[in-house]
């Protein structure tokens, strides 16, 4: 295998390359350029001492300026974007200064929310430290914070300069956050890339190892279909769509679980569940159903839920942003790599599907 970087461009107005590799995060002053003074660099508290041996490596080109930021969703709120427009106006940020979010995929929403909307638009760097983030969360311009209301509902669509996948960063992560992670992978394998259920059905003790060539493979992978996808429709007007495969309902069981459970078990029952829907209506054979059964359980992710907890589901997903009007909308498969809307869908099929998940 070899250590040179790969680099995958996502195109569109604003074109910008997800580079992957190894000890790429002590090289990005390469992304920022000459015409950068200052940079912010907005990571969670567990990476202080990554965040200040990032800093040291741009010292001396750049005034960087450290900031550190709750966890997980408490990054994602107005009261941390503000603490961290603060921090810009006090230092007199710029337009030719920069942005760079060092973390897993909330500290990259939040620091790409930042960057948009000081100053209505700065340079971004996304260095995300967390698989998920890496093959999703960090790669295609969607940024953000949460309101008491729900998730994600204040954000923008905003490209970053440069996305740094830096493989080093994945080896120190839990087991159990990284196998949450592959539930994205999985999804890119189902609705595009079947080499990737391939990788992972050959040998997922291999595939799992953030030092082996098949997971360096199925992060490209990954990568390569979400930039495809992003490329072609940046602000989600169609296309895009298809990403969220197993979300509808795998937001509906983050919500109701009060987001205690990871986003990726989550979804892993989401993509289950509309396997089972694209059964029942037709589409889809037992053979592909069973194959995200048998997948997804050799990653111990869930496939399974509460049957009493439809009614409470039910609601919440009617409340999804991503319902057009007063139609539910799922993405299944009408085959292995084909992925389609079902909008509208029958509550009694929907029932029926649930019922297939029902533990
Ligand atoms: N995570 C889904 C998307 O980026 O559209």
């Amino acid at each position: 295998m070899t250590d040179q970087p790969t680099e995958i461009l996502v195109d569109g107005v604003n074109p910008y390359p997800v580079v992957i590799g190894r000890g790429l995060r002590f090289g990005l002053a390469s992304h920022l350029g000459s015409g950068v003074n200052k940079v912010l660099v907005v990571h969670p508290p567990t990476l202080g001492a990554a965040a200040a041996e990032l800093r040291a490596s741009l010292i001396g080109q750049y005034e960087v300026l450290l900031a550190e930021v709750p966890d997980a969703e408490a990054a994602k709120r107005i009261e941390v974007a503000s603490f961290l427009w603060g921090i810009m106006g006090q230092a007199d940020f710029t337009r030719s200064d920069a942005v760079i979010g060092f973390g897993g995929g909330s500290v990259t929403d939040l620091a790409g929310f930042v960057a948009a909307t000081w100053l209505r638009g700065v340079r971004l760097i996304q260095v995300p430290t967390t698989l998920l983030g890496m093959v999703d969360a960090a790669v295609g311009g969607k940024t953000g914070i949460n309101t008491t209301e729900g998730k994600n509902l204040v954000g923008a669509f905003y490209a970053p300069a440069a996305v740094v996948g830096d493989l080093d960063t994945l080896t120190s992560l839990g087991r159990n956050e990284l196998l949450a992670g592959f539930a994205e992978v999985v999804k890119y394998g189902f609705i595009a890339g079947p080499e990737i259920l391939d990788i992972i059905e050959r040998d997922v003790e291999v595939a799992t190892d953030p030092e082996s060539p098949e997971f360096r493979r199925l992060v490209e992978l990954s990568i390569g279909i979400k930039a495809r996808v992003v490329g072609e429709d940046f602000t989600e007007q169609g296309l895009r769509e298809i990403l969220n495969y197993g979300h509808t309902l795998g937001h509906a069981i983050e919500h109701a679980e009060r987001y205690q459970w990871r986003h990726g078990a989550a979804v892993s029952v989401g993509m289950v569940f509309a396997a089972e829907l694209a059964r029942l209506s037709g589409r889809l054979s037992d053979e592909v159903v069973d194959r995200h059964r048998r997948i997804l359980e050799s990653l111990t992710l869930p496939t399974t839920y509460p049957v009493g907890r439809w009614q409470t589901l039910l609601a919440t997903m009617q409340r999804d942003k991503k319902a057009r009007g007063s139609l539910l909308r799922f993405i299944v498969l009408d085959d292995l790599a084909r992925p389609t809307v079902l909008a509208g869908p029958d509550q009694s099929l929907l029932f029926a599907a649930y019922q297939e998940i029902g533990s």
